[in-house]
């Protein structure tokens, strides 16, 4: 998704300041802004913002966070909530990379992520959202009983994270190579709607951590 530098994205995000939190003591004052007793869904890479913003409308009792290093992305996003006047989503202009600086420990019962950057080139391997060394770096924020929800219309991608996961240990269920061909309830992303309209096929897995997974990434 080209996008052009949007100039105004700083006075953007300052308009969209509800929507954020501010980062200086997090992860401590983590419970401050999100409340403990709730059910807390997060996506890593949101992009412009569809899927995790039609979630949080979708469901006002859940807490969702969206995390996108690309402010003028992120910004996009934030505004999606403010026009449907959301209370449960907060956005975060941050790194997969160093999630633990910000966010207490099994504070996520879901983690989304959606058509993540493939990364095709193997010297970049390690950038894909789906390496270990980057499962790794979310994965503490991921509550013991939690669940990884990954999809993506680019199958070296997919294949590549099925093999990584299942080498991790985790254990991936409804896995499927035609996603819009199954049951499954669906969201569609930005990404999503662009790449099944040409007739590209969505692959999709869900992913729960056990034992081996932790013993592996300690
Ligand atoms: C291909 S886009 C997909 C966006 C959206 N999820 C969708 O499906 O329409 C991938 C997004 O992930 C973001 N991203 C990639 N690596 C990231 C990282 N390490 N931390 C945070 N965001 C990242 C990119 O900036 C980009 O907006």
């Amino acid at each position: 998704m080209r996008l052009r530098k949007k100039k105004n994205a700083p006075l953007r995000f300052e308009r969209c300041a509800e929507y954020t939190v501010e980062t200086e003591g997090l992860p401590e004052g983590f419970y401050e802004y999100f409340d403990q007793e709730k059910p807390l869904e997060m996506e890593i890479g949101s992009g412009k913002g569809r899927f995790i913003v039609t979630l949080a409308e979708q469901n006002p009792e859940k807490q969702f966070i969206s995390i996108e290093r690309v402010i003028d992305c992120l910004v996009m996003a934030m505004e999606k909530a403010q026009r449907k006047e959301l209370k449960n989503i907060k956005f975060f202009c941050l790194d997969a990379g160093n999630l633990t600086e910000f966010f207490p420990a099994e504070c996520a019962d879901v983690i989304y992520l959606n058509f993540s950057d493939p990364w095709p080139k193997a010297r970049y391997a390690k950038r894909r959202l789906t390496h270990r060394r980057m499962v790794a770096a979310y994965l503490p924020l991921l509550k013991k009983e939690g669940k990884i929800c990954f999809k993506t219309d680019n199958r070296p991608l997919f294949d590549f994270s099925v093999e990584e996961f299942q080498e991790l240990g985790f254990r991936l269920e409804e896995l499927t190579y035609d996603l819009h061909n199954t049951d499954t309830p669906n969201i569609m992303t930005e990404y999503e709607e662009r790449f099944s309209s040409m007739g590209t096929p969505i692959n999709r897995f869900v992913a729960y951590p056990t034992e081996k997974t932790y013993e592996i990434l300690k």
